[in-house]
């Protein structure tokens, strides 16, 4: 049985990347390492975990040495899937250290980790040898390569360009994988994926914030006038494209992960509209969930005011990247991988997942999220 310790495991993308190892891959063994920030939801994992022998988990930093060294003592640790980070742009721009010290100093105390104990003694010319099978694989983003104008693609050989505290951290963490394989011949993989969406999304990204406000009859914040493109992906596509190059994909390769589904951020926010809109008009029982409760004649509750006239224009983001793309020739070509959710299906599978979950919403909001909300949009 091969052991992965996965950090950032009760996040977004690690939390459904748990449940994808344990319900396609049995031969797989977890350690779930993580924080529990506000970004962190251990209710998310909780029946993956008491229901399966296969996967434990640790709460803790992934910047305590003696924890990580401890996790490495106790478990046959023979592979890393590093997600845990600060994950929001928004959050980085009025808070940039946190960012540094989590992204880059926790990567890095974490490749030393395995170092450590990876390390099986030393080669004629100097570099150390490597027990057979580890690997390290970093969880990136195209973020790291900037912002596009109109037309082109991110491939992997585009320069790393980051414009963000968020991305330029995610980028020194690549780029200290990257010594890392250089200087001591680890084995690193690093896989950069555009914008997920699906369940389990935390409410300060996009998606899940523009479905949480229309159930509470709240305005939709488009930052700037809207135009700004990103290419989005069903979250078990990221997760099947990371276990993909982690298990055949080459040492030391960078793969960019997408599937081609640029939009801009109005057009996604008018299809959430559309779709909420279509689901309740059919399915009257979601009305009740709704915040605004209007009761017409005939006794049902009134959504004619679920329109683009929610829509508001707020304050742009600093520095907002114009528009990201991916070109994933090179984890298709290769190893096979293509998306097998497409967008259409994918949105309304999400809407209704947070449809069906919105006690899972209220948990992960029940602690400062109101705070935040009224910080970053009081004065948009
Ligand atoms: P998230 O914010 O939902 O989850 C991050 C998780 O990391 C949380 O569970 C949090 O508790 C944990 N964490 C934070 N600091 C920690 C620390 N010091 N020690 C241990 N755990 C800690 O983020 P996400 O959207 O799931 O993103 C996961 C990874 O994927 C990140 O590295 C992110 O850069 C990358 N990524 C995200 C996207 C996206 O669209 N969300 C796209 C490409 C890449
Ligand atoms: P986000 O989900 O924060 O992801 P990222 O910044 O990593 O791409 O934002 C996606 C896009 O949506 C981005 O262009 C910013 C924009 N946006 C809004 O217009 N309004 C919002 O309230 C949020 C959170 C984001």
């Amino acid at each position: 049985m091969k052991c992965y310790l996965v950090t950032g495991g009760a996040g977004f993308i690690g939390a459904n990347f748990v449940k994808y190892i344990l319900k396609y891959a049995p031969e797989i063994q977890l350690i779930v390492l993580d924080a529990l920030t506000y970004a962190g939801n251990l209710g998310t994992i909780a029946s993956d975990i008491s229901d399966n022998s296969r996967c434990v988990f640790v709460k803790g930093d992934i910047c305590d040495k003696e924890l990580v060294n401890k996790l490495f003592e106790e478990y046959p640790i023979d592979c890393v899937v590093n997600f845990a980070a600060e994950s929001h742009v928004d959050r980085s721009i009025e808070n940039p250290q946190l960012f540094l010290q989590t992204n880059i100093l926790g990567t890095q105390n974490l490749l030393d980790g395995a170092r450590h104990h990876w390390v099986t003694g030393k080669a004629e010319n100097g570099y150390p040898l490597w027990k057979s099978n580890v690997r390290f694989h970093q969880v990136s983003t195209d973020e790291v390569y900037g912002s596009l104008g109109t037309g082109g693609y991110f491939t992997e050989l585009t320069p790393l360009d980051p414009r963000s505290p968020y991305s330029a951290s995610k980028t020194s963490a690549d780029l200290i994988v990257k010594a890392y394989a250089d200087t001591y011949k680890m084995p690193v993989s690093i896989t950069r994926c555009s914008n997920n969406y699906g369940p389990y999304h935390f409410p300060e990204k996009l998606i899940p914030l523009i479905i949480k406000n229309i159930l509470e009859g709240k305005q939709l914040p488009v930052y700037g006038d809207g135009s700004n493109v990103r290419d989005w992906l069903y979250v078990d596509d990221h997760c099947k494209a990371i276990y993909t190059v982690i298990e055949k994909g080459r040492e030391g390769e960078v793969y960019n992960v997408g599937g081609h589904n640029e939009r801009t951020n109005l057009e996604i926010v008018k299809t959430i509209i559309h779709t909420i809109y279509q689901i309740l008009s059919r399915e009257q029982h979601y009305r009740a969930m709704l915040k605004k409760q209007t009761i017409l004649a005939d006794g049902s509750i009134d959504i004619s005011w679920i329109n683009e006239g929610l829509i508001t224009f707020v304050k742009d983001r600093l520095g907002h990247d114009q528009r990201y793309a991916i070109d994933p020739t090179k984890i298709t070509n290769e190893l096979g991988w293509t998306p097998q959710t497409m967008f259409d299906e994918g949105i309304i599978k999400t809407v209704r997942w947070y449809l069906d979950n919105q006690a899972w919403v209220e948990e992960v909001t029940s602690g400062d999220y109101q705070k935040y909300y009224e910080k970053m949009y009081g004065d948009r």
